[in-house]
């Protein structure tokens, strides 16, 4: 879809649709009022006899209103003024967009983005309404012979801002919200396959032609040999189960000053989770396919950054393999090297996100790194904790955690800070190496946060638990493309001011 700016009054357009808000209880917002008004009350009229009464997300479209120039005029309800906030907001967006994608219209304009949002600035409103239409356009059918056929797709929507001095930050605005948008949509799609066909040299595959499509990206895969000779035994004892060889990712972007220390992403990319040894049950196995949207997050962030130039410099990591059983898996009991030096009994197969995650970030001290941000859907504990809402966030720097915070408010991919005190550590005790891969039940997300922090001494860091948050499930089964938002715009506010 495309999207411009604009300025100007909703009677005035010349359009297939103009689209405004009502809200609850019946009460018409100001562009609403001016259609009301070129129309000699056919607005208010129908709000009167009780077609439109501003619930939130219900819509009614009208064709050739009279006294305006546009074929159509969508009303959406906006429910309650004084509860209109971002969700609220983002879900008219989504309501509207859906119906407009469904009818006639090729192209709209939209006057939500003239709404006032408690706390938020045009710019928020105007980069929110594109993530939020192109998320509500979003299709996963790529697998199905027969996809669903959408007759009149929405193509292009206008977007309206109160001011002409509005129109160039609102033209940025949705060039960020694009790209969120677009790292959104590779993050879920990726995240969709099926794991026997998103593969770890399938996800190899995919990062090398995001290198082919931005010259100013560099990509480099790394194979079995080269993933042996860095010594990598803690990533290796999770691909051995699996006849699917492990690929190991490395995207380099350089935006910013040369001399400038890069932030890294590091995802976990286990294309499909069986467990291994420690077999999981059978119930929601297929959801294990699911196990590499961090992976996916960090590829659909890259993007983002990379399709707006930002002046930054990142690097992505991402560690991908399968967790099989198989004659030559490894067993409950084995003790692994990882690249750290540092030994670690595997008691628990299933706990594999962290052996792979050890050495990717191991390997991610040689870019000398202003701070690494790892993203994995690493424990089942974290949706008990914080359901389907917010990710976990831990960190050895509680700067660094707030920034992803205030990151994940205003994208509205939203995180909660979980603590990483040394009181949790013991848990992982050893009597035959260094340390465990698990301790008991009891706090499973941070326990499982401590076993990374031992291989982050080096660097501030911080680790996304995105378990529960990475995908729905459900009659609306799918991935999220979450926190593709939230490190996109954390990168983005990391951008040195224009001198
Ligand atoms: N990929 C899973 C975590 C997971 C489970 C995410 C369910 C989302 C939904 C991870 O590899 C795993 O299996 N973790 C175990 C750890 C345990 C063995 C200590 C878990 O959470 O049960
Ligand atoms: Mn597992
Ligand atoms: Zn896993």
């Amino acid at each position: 879809m495309e999207f411009t700016i604009k300025s100007g009054s909703p009677e005035k357009q010349r359009s297939a649709c103009v689209v405004v808000g009502v809200f609850d209880n019946r009460k018409p917002s100001l562009s609403a009022e001016l259609i009301d008004r070129a129309s000699n009350g056919y607005v208010s009229e129908i709000i009167r006899r009780g077609d439109m009464e501003g619930k939130l997300g219900s819509t009614l479209l009208l064709h050739n209103v009279r006294g305006t120039l546009a074929d159509r005029v969508l009303l959406v309800g906006l429910g309650k003024e004084r509860e209109f906030r971002d969700k609220e907001f983002r879900s008219a967006v989504k309501a509207a967009v859906k119906l407009l994608n469904e009818t006639g219209s090729y192209e709209a304009v939209i006057y939500l983005t003239e709404e006032k949002v408690k706390r938020r600035e045009v710019t928020w409103r105007v980069e929110h309404a594109v993530v939020a239409a192109m998320d509500a356009v979003y299709r996963f059918e790529d697998l199905k012979t027969q996809p669903t056929e959408v007759r009149r797709p929405l193509r292009k929507l206008t977007l309206s801002v109160p001011q002409r001095s509005d129109l160039m930050a609102g033209e940025s605005a949705a060039a960020r919200g694009l790209a969120i948008a677009h790292g959104m949509d590779l993050a879920k799609n990726l995240g969709n396959l099926p794991g026997n066909v998103c593969t770890p040299s399938y996800l190899g595959l995919r990062a090398l032609d995001m290198g082919k499509e931005f010259p100013g990206l560099k990509v480099t895969v790394l194979e079995m040999s080269e993933i042996e000779a860095l010594g990598m035994g803690s990533f290796l004892a999770v691909a051995r189960g699996s006849d699917e060889p492990p690929r190991f990712i490395v995207l380099e972007y350089q935006g910013g000053p040369k001399r400038q220390k890069p932030r890294v992403l590091v995802g976990k990319g286990i294309t499909f989770d069986s467990g291994g040894i420690s077999l999981k049950p059978g119930a929601d196995m297929d959801q294990m396919k699911f196990d590499m949207c961090g992976a996916a997050a960090v590829l659909g962030a890259m993007r983002a950054v990379v399709e707006l130039k930002a002046g930054i410099n990142v690097v992505g990591i991402v560690a991908a393999c399968e967790n099989m059983p198989s004659g030559r898996a490894t067993k409950p009991g084995d003790v692994v090297k990882s690249m750290s030096g540092q030994t670690i009994e595997v008691l628990n197969t299933d706990a594999e996100g962290r052996l792979i995650l050890a050495d990717a970030l191991t390997y991610a001290e040689r870019f000398d790194p202003e701070a690494v941000v790892d993203v994995a859907t690493l424990t089942g504990a974290m949706v008990i904790a914080l359901g389907h809402v917010a990710c976990g966030v831990f960190s050895n720097n509680d700067t660094l955690a707030r920034a992803l915070l205030a990151a994940g408010d205003d994208a509205h991919d939203r995180g909660w800070q979980m603590p990483v005190w040394d009181d949790y550590q013991e848990g992982l005790n050893s009597n035959f190496a260094d340390f465990a891969n698990i301790a008991s039940r009891a706090g499973g997300s941070i326990t499982a946060a401590c076993f990374l922090s031992r291989f982050t001494r080096k660097f501030d860091w911080a680790h996304l638990d995105i378990a529960g948050v990475a995908w729905n499930e459900g009659k609306e089964k799918g991935a999220t493309g979450r926190p593709v938002p939230m490190l996109t715009t954390w990168l983005l506010a990391q951008e040195a001011p224009a001198a």
